[in-house]
């Protein structure tokens, strides 16, 4: 694995495996790896001959008041992971780069940036949809992996990439969970050990509400109050429970299949974020 910290480099690399005409896989990272990140490099690695990473920590999709200065860092943990799962190129970029101090270019995607996280994070799809949109033009991939653990990100990816017509194509990975169900999560590491335990009971609320889904309840609303007792029972803070079109991230009238139930809970500072597929698609 090689690691390239400047878009010359990483241009230089890339296009070489594109001139002997292969196929190049990209995930888009902020760090500290763990098994769900890896799930996408595993994806990346089994269809592309070139498969890059990129570990930044974007200052532009946190809040004021958010957890940037505290996000985790590993850099050198990272790379031996990432190294040992096959990744060919590891990109670091330095933000100074990236952003130079006259940067004043944002990608807005209206509609499916509103809502959700979207409502609770006002900034957070405009950074993330500007960095994303920034590193696909650096790396050039044909195919990129993103998770559905993010499930409104992959919703305003997907619509940045039609609307603007990057010629990339996205791949979503099914979201990795820790045994006791937890979605695997960077910021995880922020619980303590009673909140990790009571932090269960998120995708269990969840789990809860597809499997009545599935038995046939098909009314938004029964699912999403059922949610919500079940969340506040176990003692979570509740940020909100919506049951949403995945690609419009607006609320439907009824449940169908492409219908998800998401879910925001908050430890102090800490916000968690998960969600399920009600319907097999
Ligand atoms: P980050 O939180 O590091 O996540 C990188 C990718 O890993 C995202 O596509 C995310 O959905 C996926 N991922 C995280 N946890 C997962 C899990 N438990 N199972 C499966 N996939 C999981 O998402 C970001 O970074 C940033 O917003 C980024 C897209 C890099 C832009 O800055």
């Amino acid at each position: 694995m090689e690691k390239v910290r400047n878009l010359r480099l990483l241009r230089e690399r890339v296009d070489a495996a594109r001139l002997s005409h292969n196929t190049v896989g990209f995930v888009p990272t902020m760090g500290a790896i763990h098994e769900g990140h890896l799930s996408l490099v595993h994806l990346a690695r089994a269809e592309c001959a070139l498969v890059v990473v990129s570990i930044f920590v974007n200052p532009l999709q946190f809040g004021p008041g958010e957890d940037f200065q505290r996000y985790p860092r590993r850099p050198e943990q990272d790379a031996l992971s990432l190294e040992q799962s096959g990744v060919d190129l590891l990109y670091m970029p330095d933000p100074r780069e990236l952003y130079p101090s006259d940067f004043s270019t944002s990608v807005e995607v209206a509609g499916v940036s509103e809502g959700g996280e979207g409502s609770v994070r006002p900034a957070h799809f405009r950074g993330v949809a500007t960095v994303v949109a920034k590193l696909f033009l650096q790396v050039l991939p044909d195919v990129a992996y993103f998770g559905r653990k993010d499930l409104q990100q992959v919703a305003v990816v997907r619509r940045m990439v039609r609307d603007l017509d990057f010629p990339i194509r996205l791949v979503v990975a099914e979201t990795v969970r820790e045994p006791d169900g937890l979605a695997m999560s960077s910021r995880n590491a922020y619980l303590a050990p009673f909140e990790r335990q009571q932090a269960s009971a998120l995708p269990r609320s969840l789990f809860a509400a597809r499997d009545l889904a599935r038995r046939g309840e098909r009314d938004p609303d029964v699912l999403e109050k059922l949610t919500q007792g079940e969340l506040q029972k176990a003692g979570l803070a509740v940020d909100y429970v919506e049951v949403v079109d995945c690609t419009t991230m607006r609320r439907p009238g009824r449940v169908e299949p492409g219908v998800a139930l998401t879910a925001a809970v908050r430890f102090g500072k800490t916000r968690l974020i998960d969600n399920v597929l009600l319907l097999e698609e």
